[in-house]
């Protein structure tokens, strides 16, 4: 399915400045890395698209129709998992599935069953049916979460933040499970950690303040800084120098003397070396550079 976001503005009732401002952005079939920091716009923008709340103004095309005069054909094909989700911690998984499915409008027990366990297949939650929810680990809960959101088999899943929190090996199993899960889907899912979108997603939108700074393809957005990236191990004086002269990266100490990445057309310290570019750097670029 095709999302287009046409003008996209929102503003809270007692927000101080424009939480979305005339956002623009066609997301493609696949998985789509929505990345911005803390305050950028995600969870509003994913808010609006998943229909539980309304924009101030623009519209959302989905394959070409209207949300608003189509609210529930497309809330029957749409899967949301927001960014806080509270689970019903007394219920185990199966009995939470049961009810999701039922608030889906699933009258048919057999056929609530079987969609139950095809979703505690795919998440991988087999063996932990009798668990309560509230004896969940961080990443059981998450898994329970995508269950939730793929009861129905949406052609639409709307990921808020999945991986914060996660520890390492929770957070590479729920990024297999989202590329696993997202043939013939399309995935929309927002993080502020470049790494996570690294490997999973074609297409990007940077969010900042409300508005796009980017909108493409990933390579792309590497690309864009691709022979212009440069890395020394040099003085603090030099460093200072760097950051006046060019958009630092990042830096990195070692030994004591700092270690700086830095996009600039020219490599202005002339032992710095040529370095390809990554999408860390990319995106610390987009946003001005590291902050100190
Ligand atoms: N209910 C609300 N009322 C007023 N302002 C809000 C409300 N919710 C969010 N905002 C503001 O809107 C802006 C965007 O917030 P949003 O939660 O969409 O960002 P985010 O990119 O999801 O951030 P995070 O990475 O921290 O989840 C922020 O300035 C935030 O303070
Ligand atoms: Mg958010």
């Amino acid at each position: 399915m095709n999302i287009e976001i046409k003008n996209l503005t929102k503003i809270y009732p007692r927000g101080k400045k424009k939480a979305l401002n005339n956002v623009d952005i066609t997301i493609p079939q696949g998985i789509f890395g929505l990345i911005g920091r803390n305050g950028a716009g995600k969870t509003t923008l994913m808010r609006i698209v998943a229909t539980v709340m309304d924009a101030t103004d623009g519209e959302i095309l989905f394959d070409g129709k209207e949300l608003k005069a189509n609210k529930d054909e497309f809330r029957s094909s749409l899967g949301y998992l927001p960014q806080s989700t509270k689970l019903m911690p007394r219920l185990n998984i199966v009995e939470f599935l049961d009810y999701v499915c039922i608030m889906k409008g699933m009258k048919d027990k057999i056929v609530r069953q079987q969609k139950i366990k095809w979703a505690i297949e795919t998440v991988g939650l087999v063996g932990e049916e009798k668990k309560r929810l509230g004896n969940y680990s961080g990443g059981m809960l998450r898994r329970a979460g995508i269950a939730q959101a793929l009861i129905g088999d949406p052609k639409v899943l709307i990921i808020d933040e999945p991986t914060t929190g996660l520890d390492p090996e929770e957070r590479l199993y729920f990024l297999n499970l989202l590329s696993k899960i997202a043939s013939e889907r399309t995935i929309i899912f927002s993080t502020h950690i470049t790494a996570d979108i690294e490997h999973l997603c074609t297409n990007i939108c940077v969010l900042e303040q409300g508005e796009v700074k980017y909108l493409g393809q990933k390579s792309a957005f590497i690309e864009k800084i691709a022979g212009k990236t440069w890395e020394i191990t040099c003085t603090p004086a030099d460093e200072e120098m760097l950051r006046r002269e060019a958009t630092v990266t990042s830096v990195a100490y070692v030994e004591g003397s700092p270690c700086v990445r830095y996009v600039a057309d020219h490599p202005i310290l002339p032992t710095a070396g040529n370095v390809k570019p990554t999408l860390e750097d990319a995106y610390i670029y987009t946003l001005g550079g590291v902050k100190r």
